[in-house]
């Protein structure tokens, strides 16, 4: 049990950054063809071990939770001025007791009740959408996914406060995508001219979210909105949040709650896009559950086939493609020691795609949700959500809606991807389509769309 695992040795200074900072995805890939399912590498002066195993996730995530807490790059001055002690990023019993106050807002009846927001909200961004024009879909997603989340926050419009937080969001969210990088540091620390930029823009969207949360306070109604059920959350003993806890607990969920969400969307697009058999029978099914009538939640149950899209896209490409933690205590996982301080990684990219969990792992077959073997399959194979105690608290919210938000769109489009368009991905926080989703639209009513050439896409997968 003595023994450290195996693993690169890295340059002298920097250890493994810039090649993990070079081709991420590939690298974290290469390490396990190379070094097995426990490596060990180093990022200047911290060390890291990379876990491909399902029962080492396990044991990380659920069996030995309390020797871990979340990776040091969530605690970066960056990311703390944004969410601060959000749920996220909060640590022992300040977190288990946010957490309690937090549960009764995602219990399935209170969000079962946004099904209908979510729906008409989908419906509005098509308005404007044309038969044969071409789009960027992950950015309709990302502004849908966007809309949803404001308004089951706030209860408020895009059009107003709340619209120009989510314009500052997407602005400075930029800084992230270096992580790891020496530039990504010296920001965090220095003065530097994305730091002031990124600092000020934070403070901008605090008056904003404070001025909310002051009038709410001050009227006392109960909008039905995650901010009213995080208003009157009490503790057994009548505590209630401060100010400053709501804010941080506001801007967790509107970073977690959206683009996560809108990702699931932009993916699903992209491989049914790519795949016309899977395609036809979502149709199929949206045409048998709904027959051109609007979803509503009580249509989930018989939605399975579009579920099982959702759940096929996250696997291929999760948008949580890592989850990461920090031993707090000398321990040991998969045979190895681990020292305190060691930071942990488990990869939903590489493992979700592991041919020793999934057969044609590189394939996107939504059909395999419903097999047998599926049922074998073990727990932390797949993990979208993450698992244990820090398990995504709005998975339930996701699920209900990526799969309304698809029946309503898939009802009245299809969409094939743009002429010359070239898909790459992009791992930064979450696992993004580096040139976007561009697509060609075709209206459903009037559909002379080609069926795709999926020899011409294969390549891309
Ligand atoms: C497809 C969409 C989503 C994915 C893939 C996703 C993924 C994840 C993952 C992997 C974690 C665990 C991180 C860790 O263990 O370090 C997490 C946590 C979390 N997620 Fe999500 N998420 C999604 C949607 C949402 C939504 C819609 C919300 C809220 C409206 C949300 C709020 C949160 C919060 C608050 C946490 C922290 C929970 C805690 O530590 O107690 N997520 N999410």
């Amino acid at each position: 049990m003595n023994s450290l695992p195996p693993g690169p040795k890295g340059k002298l200074i920097t250890g493994v950054m810039r090649e993990f900072n070079r081709d991420t995805l590939g690298f974290i890939e290469r390490l396990q063809r190379d070094y097995g399912d426990v490596v060990r590498s180093r990022f200047l002066y911290l060390y890291a071990y990379f876990l491909y195993n399902p029962a080492d996730i396990e044991t990380l995530l659920t069996t030995e939770a309390k020797s871990y807490r979340k990776a040091r790059s969530l605690r970066s001055p960056f990311f703390y001025r944004l969410v601060g002690n959000g749920l996220v990023t909060s640590e022992g019993d300040f977190w288990r007791r946010q957490r309690r106050l937090a549960q009764p807002a995602f219990h399935r009846q209170r969000i079962s009740s946004y099904g209908n927001i979510m729906v008409q909200y989908a419906q509005r961004a098509m308005t404007n959408w044309k038969d044969g024009e071409e789009r960027d879909i992950s950015r309709d997603m990302t502004r849908l996914a966007l809309e949803v989340v404001v308004k089951t926050l706030f209860n408020s419009d895009v059009s107003n406060d709340a619209d120009h937080v989510g314009a500052i969001l997407s602005q400075i969210v930029k800084p992230f995508a270096s992580q790891a990088t020496l530039k990504w540091i010296a920001d965090n620390r220095l003065p530097t001219p994305d730091h002031r930029r990124y600092f000020k823009a934070v403070s901008e969207i605090d008056r904003i979210v404070y001025r909310i949360i002051a009038e709410r306070r001050a009227s006392g109604s109960d909008e039905g909105d995650l901010l009213s059920m995080l208003l009157q959350a009490q503790d057994e003993d009548g505590s209630q949040m401060s100010d400053a806890q709501l804010r941080d607990e506001v801007m967790t969920l509107f970073l977690a709650g959206h683009e996560t969400t809108a990702l699931t969307l932009s993916w699903s697009w992209y491989l049914l896009a790519m795949h016309p058999h899977a395609e036809q029978k979502f149709h199929a099914e949206l045409n048998e559950v709904l027959g051109g009538r609007a979803p509503d939640v009580s249509d989930l149950p018989n939605l399975k086939y579009t579920e099982t899209i959702a759940k096929e896209a996250m696997r291929l490409y999760p948008p949580a493609y890592a989850v990461g933690r920090e031993a707090i205590e000398d321990t040991e996982i998969g045979g190895y020691r681990v020292p305190r301080g060691t930071q942990l990684f488990a990869f939903q990219w590489v493992t979700h795609r592991d041919p020793r969990y999934f057969e044609r792992p590189n394939e996107f077959e939504p059909e395999r949700w419903a097999s047998e073997s599926i049922q074998r399959l073990p727990k932390y194979a797949y993990f979208p959500f993450g698992g244990g105690p820090r398990q995504c608290i709005g998975n339930y919210f996701a699920m209900m809606e990526v799969v309304l938000l698809m029946a309503t769109i898939g009802q009245r489009f299809r969409f094939l991807l743009a002429e010359g368009f070239q898909m790459e991905v992009l791992p930064v926080l979450s696992l993004r389509p580096k040139n976007g989703i561009k697509v060609k639209l075709f209206h459903r009513a009037h559909d002379t769309a080609p069926l795709v050439d999926r020899e011409r896409f294969s390549a891309t997968l």
